[in-house]
């Protein structure tokens, strides 16, 4: 299904939701829930242009709590360098900006349509159009960064479970990164996986575990929960 041909089906069932919050519910599900790499990736290019004004509907706050969060464990300065993984339309590069940070900001993102808004905000230094995936680092010198975010861009068909390791090779010793994973029942398969892939690199002694908590993803009441949508959020050092 394309965005453009999203029904009515939940706006009949939940009267008392906004038809515009309805419908960003409606095409967040669709890529959410894609049936392939390929297919979230033609959706992004659709959606690209009112992914903003949706997901500020839906009162997204992962980038909010990301950033902030790890604002806790990194260094202010001019030299601060940070990778912002998934980068999508920028909203973790307004959060930083928004927060004072002075530090440098690179971007990754798989789909040139999402970076084309990011690049039209004039957050990051680089805008790189590029797919991270498991078992393949990422073209950038190791240890580079002191830090890398990734905001709601752990989940099937988009980044896969293994993409923590190349994203903990980008980091110096001792460089943080902060990520996030829906905590809702349908991601539990997803999450285990993910949470696998974090032990085996505990264990090879490439990152520890700072802290592990929810925070709330989608602040408005979500069909599937009847609630506030919640994230997991994990924050890991490298060793
Ligand atoms: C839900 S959006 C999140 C974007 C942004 N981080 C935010 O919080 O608004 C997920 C993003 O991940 C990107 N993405 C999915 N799979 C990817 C991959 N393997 N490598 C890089 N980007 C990917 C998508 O194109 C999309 O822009």
């Amino acid at each position: 299904m394309m965005v453009s041909e999203v029904g009515s089906y939940w706006q009949e069932r939940l009267s008392n939701m906004s038809e515009t919050e309805s419908k960003a519910w409606d095409t967040v599900g669709i890529v959410t829930y894609s049936n392939s790499r390929q297919q979230a990736d033609e959706l992004y290019s659709e959606w690209a242009q009112k992914y903003d004004s949706d997901l500020d509907t839906l009162k997204y706050e992962t980038p909010q709590n990301l950033v902030t969060e790890l604002l806790k464990y990194i260094d202010n300065t001019p030299s601060t360098k940070v990778l912002d993984v998934a980068a999508g339309t920028g909203k973790c590069g307004e959060v930083f900006k928004k927060l004072g940070f002075k530090g440098i900001m690179d971007a990754i993102e798989i789909n040139g349509a999402m970076l084309e808004i990011a690049k039209r905000k004039s957050l990051y230094r680089n805008h790189t159009e590029m797919g991270v995936y498991p078992d393949k680092s990422i073209p950038i010198v190791d240890g580079l960064y002191d830090a890398a975010v990734c905001a709601g861009s752990f989940g099937p068909h988009h980044l896969a479970p293994g993409c923590v390791a190349p994203i903990s090779h980008t980091l110096r010793q001792g460089g943080v990164t902060i990520f996030s994973c829906r905590a809702t029942p349908q991601a539990t398969e997803y999450r285990d996986l993910l949470e696998n892939e974090i032990d085996k690199l505990e264990k090879a002694g490439m990152i520890a575990r700072i802290e592990v908590k929810e925070m709330t993803h989608y602040a408005v009441k979500c069909r599937e929960t009847g609630n506030s949508m919640m994230s997991k959020v994990y924050v890991y050092h490298r060793l």
